[in-house]
């Protein structure tokens, strides 16, 4: 009903401008007056966590475009290797697990049978698995050893949203945890972090306030055939986000690519008017990523692509080859997945509107998909 919607027209609309809050929420509680982590609901002892020498992530779907982006920040932040991998294709190439490989499964639903499979081969093989779920007391973290509960609140709404930015945030929480459990990270910094991803809300409620020029233009894109993706980094499992909820909700083809990749094929697709989005990471600190993704820009254009940039306030180097530019506040690198990932919700959304799509329950789908 209207009132469950809380006066929106869907509850993808309303669960969309949640997400500060839900941001919010899932870091409520979970950082000390010193402002350390406190994460003993993850009931695995810390002298099993020193002992972790690997990390491997396994979920589906927006779920698993969460975990590619934790990879970045567990390697950067903690030194072990972390492997990500679609629950569906892990446990049948005979994945080498053992009692020191820490496991994490993503899960919003908590019933994905793909998800829960591959756990259950996991914890066959002796390792722990810690379960990321939005939802109390489901199969998936009943199974685990151990749960980070996200606390997005219940999502509707087919397309994931406030889920995949909990998801996030609980990501860089347990890459943090690990750091300060383990010693590879020392409190200054861990604080400077926590710092950084307590000012997100804030900047995921700014971008939510700029996007009216984002629906106009997904309006006018109604009629395409296809969109694609560009991301590096972190911006690339943006990227892949981008292109599967406009698959999912506008049904378009929509494809995401590392911009890095583009000349190893796929800038073949590119032809007059092609709408390209592209994620640009912060011209500060690693520049260099910036620079590269500046001259992808400037080849997709020369080819004419339609150049639709997402880019951070001040970065003025993108605005010559942007047709369209979408301002996100500026952020650490490894935190703009939680930004730049809202205006490509927003978008898809408007444009399944604007195709006379049904938004909250996209044809085909079901919120959680509970066979393998
Ligand atoms: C997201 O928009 C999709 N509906 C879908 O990819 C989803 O993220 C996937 O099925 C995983 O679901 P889960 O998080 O409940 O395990």
């Amino acid at each position: 009903s209207a009132a469950e919607k809380g006066g929106y027209d869907y509850f993808m609309l309303k669960e969309i401008a949640e997400q500060p809050k839900a941001v919010a929420d899932t870091l409520l509680g979970r950082i000390d007056g010193s402002g350390s982590l406190r994460l003993d609901e993850v009931r695995i002892p810390a002298g099993a966590l020193r002992e972790i020498d690997k990390v491997v992530i396994v979920a589906c779907g927006t779920a698993f475009h969460a975990g590619m982006i934790a990879k970045y920040a567990i390697e950067h932040w903690t030194r072990l290797p972390c492997e990500v991998e679609l629950a569906s294709e892990f446990r049948y190439r005979d994945p080498i697990l053992d009692a020191q490989t820490l496991v994490i499964a993503i899960s919003q639903s908590g019933e994905t049978m793909d998800t829960l499979m591959a756990l259950r081969h996991a914890r066959e093989q002796g390792s722990r698995v810690l379960a990321i779920c939005n939802t109390n007391g489901s199969t998936i973290p009943r199974e685990s050893d151990a749960v980070l509960y996200t606390h997005a609140g219940p999502e509707v709404a087919v397309a994931s949203t406030k889920a995949f930015l909990t998801q996030l945030v609980a990501c860089y929480l347990v890459a943090l945890y690990l750091g300060q459990v383990r010693g590879t990270k020392w409190g200054d910094e861990i604080r400077a972090v926590i710092r950084d991803l307590s000012s997100i809300a804030g900047a995921v409620d700014r971008v939510l306030g700029t996007m009216e020029p984002v629906r106009e233009l997904a309006r006018t894109l109604a009629s395409k055939k296809t969109v694609l993706f560009l991301g590096r980094h972190v911006g690339y499992p943006v990227a892949l986000e981008g292109a599967l909820k406009l698959k999912e909700l506008a049904y378009m083809h929509a494809e995401g690519f590392a911009a890095g990749e583009l000349k190893h094929g796929p800038i073949a697709l590119i032809e007059e008017d092609l709408p390209v989005v592209v994620v640009v990471p912060s011209p500060r600190g690693r520049s260099v990523l910036h620079d590269k993704i500046v001259s992808n820009i400037q080849e997709i254009r020369a080819r004419g692509a339609r150049t639709i940039v997402i880019a951070e306030e001040g970065d003025e180097e993108v605005v010559p080859y942007a047709d369209h530019l979408i301002r996100i506040p500026a952020t650490p690198t490894l935190l703009q997945p939680l930004v730049a990932t809202v205006p490509l919700q927003v978008f898809a959304c408007e444009l399944a509107t604007a195709r006379g799509n049904e938004v909250d329950q996209p044809r085909n789908l079901a919120k959680s998909v509970t066979v393998e």
